[in-house]
């Protein structure tokens, strides 16, 4: 096991979002691996004040550190929010209402919240932004802390694709959903790693593995299994065989870099309205763009990860 010193320092921003909470719950089961410095919302999935309150309650059900939880951005920066309700349901977690959080939230908003764990970190160690929603939060900490560059070892994010979308064909669905700050992240220069659905469509379980989880008897593992069983008729998603879970590929990339191949480059953001939100490849070396990884080991590695909660 790695001592703590090893172990990654990342900042979660997420909307769940049935994948969020996977997402959440691999954190959960990998303390000997990363050190989570705080969780903040961002409107994407559902509105902020739901998905605000998955936060906070999925926080607790999966027995996350006891962490700052921090409210993020309540719409994108331009854009008016649209949500998806339809594919995590109207409370963001299928048919699945978690117990009331006894946790509180943070007074400050999210960004203040970013800079104060990034700022506190001791000196030599550096921040991973792992953000898994629209990239709103994270282009205004860019622009109202620019100093926290410095202090930013890379932004791990599930967003884009270079292989059609999901919510129109062109886009994926958190790049879709605020654009210009996708455009504003991924422009900024900062080490990336890009799991857009390039790889994340190959990324999750099998229907089998999913009843395995719905059996199961610990009951944050058949929760998770009820989760996943309200997304799995989403067919578009079933592409490779498997019901996606495509937040929790940051994660596991974290934890299974080896599982993963990609390639560097730049990327840059449609922010028209004809092919908004759409990512395309161009030169450059900022991004490391996820395009494949080992499904079988994937799924090992998610499962084991799961058996830990
Ligand atoms: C992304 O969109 C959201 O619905 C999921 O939570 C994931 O972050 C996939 O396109
Ligand atoms: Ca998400």
């Amino acid at each position: 096991m790695s001592s703590t010193t090893d172990r990654i320092d990342i900042w979660v921003d997420c909307d769940p979002g049935i994948d969020d909470a996977v997402m959440l719950a691999c954190v959960a089961a990998s303390s000997d691996r990363l050190q989570l410095h705080g969780v903040s919302s961002v409107a994407g999935n559902l509105p902020s004040d739901v998905v605000t309150k998955n936060v906070l309650r999925l926080a607790d059900f999966l027995g996350l550190p006891q962490v700052p939880l921090a409210r993020g951005a309540v719409r994108p920066l331009v854009r008016p929010a649209q949500d998806a309700a339809a594919v995590h349901g109207a409370m963001g977690l299928g048919e699945v209402v978690l117990p009331v959080s006894t946790r509180a939230l943070e007074p400050e908003p999210a960004v203040v919240a970013m800079q104060r764990a990034i700022a506190a970190l001791p000196e030599g160690r550096r921040m991973t932004l792992v953000p898994t929603g629209p990239l709103t939060n994270i282009a205004l900490l860019l622009r109202v802390y620019p100093q926290v560059a410095d202090r930013i070892d890379r932004i791990v994010l599930m967003g884009g694709s270079t292989v059609g979308g999901n919510v129109t064909p062109y886009a994926e669905f958190n790049v879709w959903g605020d654009p210009e700050a996708a455009a504003m992240v991924l422009g900024s220069g900062l080490p990336i790693v890009m799991c857009g659905l390039d790889v994340t469509l190959k990324c999750g379980l099998t229907r089998e593995q999913l009843r395995g989880l719905l059996e199961d008897e610990n009951p944050r593992r058949a929760m998770l299994g009820r989760m996943l069983s309200f997304y799995t008729p989403v067919d578009a998603e079933w592409r490779y065989g498997v019901c996606v879970i495509h937040d929790a590929a940051t994660i596991l990339y974290l934890t299974n870099p080896e599982l993963f191949s990609g390639v560097t480059c730049d990327i840059e953001v449609d922010c028209g309205d004809g092919r908004r939100g759409e990512t395309r490849v161009v030169p450059g070396g900022d991004v490391l763009r996820l395009n494949d990884v080992d499904m079988a080991g994937f799924q090992e590695a998610l499962l084991g990860q799961l058996a830990r909660l």
